[in-house]
């Protein structure tokens, strides 16, 4: 097929020929955004948008194709029936119960594993082939589900994970560095909540290693303080942006975009997505993040990431939570 990865993104057009067609589950703030996004960043030429709320389904579908003539070329319908969801590449879940101000993502459980039993098989039956990225919270134990729900194999349900706090992560260290955030290499690891570790033994800036980096532009260089205030920070920034405007959207629907252009023009991008772990450094039976390879199958690999002692052990722990939460869910 030739051509270059980004002119293909640009085209919205899959390696085959075939316009890519990629369907949202769920119209509210993170799929209508991520929709929006996808649109302007032009990651796929069909765009359906499903949700049981057909008002609201059909105003953003309206208020997003008067935006067609802005963007690159791309086509969007939308429905609040399964059928719009036909022949997809990649179905994006963020369908569920919103998290409300004081709420963890674990509290939510509950409904949105009930909510995945109920729309899975519809879902299935239109795109028996389409790659599945879960957005929906929380992430890890919804994806743990519906691999269960599927019977997918693991490489095509995935979670969208910690790619966006691995982005948050990024930001802080590059603004305390003084660098582009494309300098900061960093990931988020474990579950998508209160449990997730920063993996700072494998951080670098610029190449070098976030704990030696020393220091450019009058700025010092990053202390143990430093680095437990920033992993702090990326724990709660979600609580923040909830209390302050009562959902989060722009970051999470870049990084699901980000997600399905990997998938879509066959990247092989390096991504920290929740997926089914088999002896992971001994951790099994679980879906969390770790630094993984995202390709047109999906989730090709995990990549085993070499952790520090307190690193292991923080993943474990994040490991035992997660597998604790779906028991309790029964799933
Ligand atoms: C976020 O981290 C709430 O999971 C959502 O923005």
């Amino acid at each position: 097929t030739g051509g270059h990865p980004e002119n293909a993104a640009a085209s919205g057009t899959r390696p085959e020929g075939r316009p890519s067609k990629v369907s949202i589950v769920g119209a509210g703030a993170v799929g209508a955004t991520t929709a929006y996004a996808m649109l302007m960043r032009g990651a796929a030429r069909n765009v359906a948008l499903l949700d049981i709320n057909k008002a609201k389904v059909d105003a953003e579908v309206l208020d997003l194709q008067h935006g067609i003539q802005f963007m690159p070329q791309a086509n969007v319908e939308g429905s609040d029936d399964v059928a719009v969801c036909a022949g997809s590449d990649v179905v994006v879940v963020t369908a569920g119960a919103k998290q409300k101000p004081g709420q963890t993502r674990m509290d939510l459980a509950g409904d949105t594993i009930t909510l995945m039993k109920r729309i899975l098989p519809g879902l299935l039956e239109v795109a028996p082939n389409a790659i599945y990225l879960m957005v929906t919270n929380p992430v890890d134990v919804v994806t743990y589900a519906a691999l269960r729900f599927s019977g997918l194999p693991a490489n095509q349900l995935f979670g969208s994970g910690t790619v966006l706090d691995s982005s948050r992560l990024r930001f802080l260290v590059a603004e305390r560095a003084g660098v582009a955030v494309q300098n900061v290499h960093a990931y988020i690891a474990g579950e998508h909540g209160d449990s997730e570790i920063p993996l700072w033994s494998s951080a670098t800036i610029g190449g070098i290693p976030l704990r030696d980096w020393p220091g450019v532009g009058g700025l010092s260089p990053l202390t143990d303080q430093d680095l437990e205030r920033m992993h702090h920070e990326v724990v709660h920034s979600a609580y923040e942006i909830i209390a302050g405007k009562g959902a989060t959207n722009y970051a999470i629907a870049l990084a699901a975009t980000r997600i399905v252009e990997a998938i879509l023009d066959d990247q092989h991008t390096v991504l920290p997505v929740s997926s089914l772990l088999e002896d992971y450094d001994g951790i099994s039976d679980v879906c969390l993040s770790v630094p993984s390879v995202v390709d047109r199958t999906g989730v090709r690999e995990t990549i085993p990431t070499p952790m520090s002692d307190e690193e292991r052990a923080g993943l474990r722990a994040s490991a035992d939570a997660l597998r604790a939460a779906a028991q309790q869910f029964g799933v």
